[in-house]
Parts: C-alpha cells; sequence; structure tokens
C-alpha cells in the first residue's frame, strides 16, 4: 500500500505587492518583469517568521482531516529560511501548534524541499516509522532577499503549503514513484554566501551583503530548464505515462519560462499545469503543496488525478514524483 497525501492547506500573509512597488525606488518595470518572469504580484509577511506562516496552514490542514494534535506523530518542515539556524523550525511549529506526541526536523533542499520532504515522508509512513507525517514547505524568502538588487527582489515571496501524509486506503491511490537528484557543482550559481559555519556572521558578511541570496539568474535558468524537463520526461516513461494520461504538472514555480518550458517538453497543454507564479512569486518550498492546496480548493483537482510534481532549486536539487491523488 501506498502513502499519500490525506489533507492540504496553505497560507500567504495578507500583504500584496505588486511589480510597481519596486518600480519607485528600482531601475525595473512591471513590464520587464511580467515578460521575463511571469511574476505580477507576491505577499511579503511584515512580521513573524517562518513558523508564523506554516502555523496557520497547519492547523487548516489537520482540522480538515478531522486530525487532533495530540495524534501528530512526525512533522517535517522543508525551508532555507528557519526561524533559527537551531532549533529546527520543526520544533517551533510543534510548540506553537501544541501537538504533544510529535518528534520531527527540518530538511533543506531549496526549491526541492518539498518534494524530497514528500518522499522521505512516504517512505518513514511505508516503513511504519510515523502512523503520519504534518509536511510543511514553507519560506519567508523576504528574510533573505537583497531588496537593492533588482534581478533577486522581485522573484520571490512569502508563503506555506502544509500536507499529511498517511498510509493511502487505496492501493491504487497515492505516492506511487519518485526521481530525485542532487549535483553540488550547481552550488556556485545559487547560495547564502555567509551565516554557516564556512563564513560566520561578522561586521564585514554584513558590510559585503552576503546573507543575502546570490543568483547568477541565466546559469540557474539553462540547469532548470533541462532539469526539470528531462526529470520529468523520464518519470513520465519510467511509468508509461503518454502525455493524454497525466492530468497535471506540478511545477515548481521560479520563472513562467521554465513551466512552459518543462510542459511543452511533456507535450502538454497549459491548461493541464498549475500556475500561481503571477500571484505569489518564488515561494520556494511553499511553491508545489499551495498549487496543490488551492486547486483542490476550487474542485479543480480530482480523486484519481495523475500528476507529476517536478521541481529544482539551489544545491543544485531536481526531482519529479508521480502521484495518483486520492482526496
Ligand atoms: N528589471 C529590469 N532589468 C533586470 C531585472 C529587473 N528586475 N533583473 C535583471 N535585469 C537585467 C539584467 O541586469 C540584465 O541587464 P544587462 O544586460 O544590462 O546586464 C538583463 O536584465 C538581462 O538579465 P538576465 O539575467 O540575462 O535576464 P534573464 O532573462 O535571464 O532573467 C531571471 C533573469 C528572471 C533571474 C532568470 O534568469 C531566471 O528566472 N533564472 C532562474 C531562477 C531560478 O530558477 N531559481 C531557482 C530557484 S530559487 C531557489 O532554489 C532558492
Amino acid at each position: 500500500m501506498p502513502a499519500t497525501i490525506t489533507s492540504i492547506a496553505h497560507y500567504f500573509p495578507p500583504d500584496v505587492y505588486t511589480n510597481h512597488y519596486f518600480e519607485q525606488y528600482l531601475e525595473t518595470s512591471d513590464e520587464w518583469i511580467t515578460e521575463r518572469t511571469g511574476i505580477k504580484e507576491r505577499r511579503f509577511a511584515k512580521n513573524g517568521a517562518t513558523s508564523d506562516l506554516i502555523v496557520p496552514a497547519a492547523r487548516e490542514c489537520l482540522q480538515r482531516r478531522g486530525m487532533k494534535l495530540e495524534d501528530v506523530d512526525c512533522i517535517i518542515v522543508a525551508t532555507v529560511t528557519p526561524d533559527h539556524m537551531f532549533p529546527a523550525t520543526a520544533c517551533v511549529v510543534q510548540q506553537k501548534l501544541g501537538a504533544p506526541n510529535a518528534w520531527g526536523f527540518d530538511l533543506s533542499a531549496a526549491c526541492s524541499g518539498f518534494l524530497f520532504a514528500l518522499v522521505t515522508a512516504a517512505k518513514l509512513v511505508e516503513a511504519g516509522g510515523a502512523r503520519n507525517v504534518l509536511l510543511c514547505g514553507a519560506d519567508k524568502m523576504s528574510a533573505i532577499l537583497d531588496f537593492q538588487d533588482r534581478a533577486q527582489a522581485v522573484l520571490f515571496g512569502d508563503g506555506a503549503g502544509v500536507a499529511l501524509v498517511e498510509m493511502s486506503d487505496d492501493p491504487e491511490l497515492g505516492i506511487i514513484d519518485h526521481i530525485l537528484h542532487i549535483d553540488g557543482e550547481g552550488g556556485k550559481y545559487l547560495y547564502q554566501a555567509a551565516g554557516g559555519s564556512a563564513k560566520p556572521a561578522s561586521y564585514e558578511t554584513v558590510a559585503n551583503r552576503e546573507h543575502f541570496i546570490h543568483q547568477e539568474g541565466q546559469a540557474v535558468f539553462k540547469a532548470a530548464v533541462k532539469g526539470m524537463a528531462d526529470v520529468s520526461v523520464e518519470i513520465m516513461e519510467k511509468n508509461n505515462l503518454t502525455k493524454d494520461d497525466v492530468d497535471w504538472l506540478v511545477p515548481h514555480q521560479a520563472n513562467l519560462r521554465i513551466i512552459s518550458a518543462t510542459a511543452q517538453r511533456m507535450g502538454l497543454p497549459m491548461d493541464k499545469v498549475m500556475v500561481n507564479i503571477d500571484k505569489y512569486a518564488n515561494t520556494t518550498a511553499a511553491t508545489i503543496p499551495s498549487c496543490l492546496s488551492q486547486w483542490w480548493e476550487a474542485g479543480k483537482l480530482k480523486k484519481g488525478d495523475k500528476i507529476i510534481l517536478a521541481s529544482f532549486g539551489a544545491g543544485f536539487t531536481w526531482g519529479a514524483v508521480y502521484m495518483k491523488w486520492s482526496l
């Protein structure tokens, strides 16, 4: 019997920042951002931490399943913007939610965080190591964005998506297959230079803006187009899926051009592709679960739908998951 997603929810902070916000102080335009990325607006949290984005989504997710807090077994938080280096944000979430019997940990795989954590959670549940996992993909990207750099400030947003992973009660439905990759050679193109043990915080690292994201956009773009498209096609072929078999592609939302290129390689029309980058930008670990949650809430996602989840992010990390929706 496979593991599956038995409940899903999402949370975005209320404050909307359109592209025009950046026009006020950066040399950029709504036209450039829309054309080059597909982004029109994003949400930034004015207060609080990543755990504060997770908690409302987690409460909603558990409520939808009718699960009591005492029954939560394990909490995994996929994020690159943890509340602190330590303790783990999973511990903060456990305390804020009040889930007395849960254990848990954080997982760092940048934009592939939700996918890597989904596979981890599924295998944990299938092996009997936990009855359920509260799986949180969340990032407060505004905490590490260089708002003086037009090449990154406009790309990201804050948000959270939370899924409950349990054993499926139908052998046909759930998480069926995955292909995951990492390649440290890509590390030099997308990273946060300081604040870790390699380069502890100092006056110099702050002055040099090394606690913000460093991204070489074009190098990442090229690798993302190839990586996400290749792995998506590979998982289709491995599972004998034609383009007509696939009901939904749920791609990581970094750039609409990367998403379109992936859909094109898979032979899928855009009406089979979940896209929320226009309204929320790149929310890193939250893009995939927030899309699933929004589409499920809208009644567009049906039991039995064949779904490919695909991601690419810093590391490099990338992969795809094939699942049949069971809600
Ligand atoms: N407004 C106006 N001009 C801009 C902006 C902006 N916001 N940003 C960059 N430009 C300029 C550049 O300075 C450059 O100008 P120049 O030619 O005078 O030097 C020009 O636009 C072209 O820049 P490129 O970097 O070539 O633009 P590109 O078309 O590649 O788009 C982008 C840049 C959007 C960053 C793109 O490369 C991209 O999406 N990269 C991938 C991002 C990604 O997938 N990240 C991975 C996930 S994130 C994670 O894991 C945390």
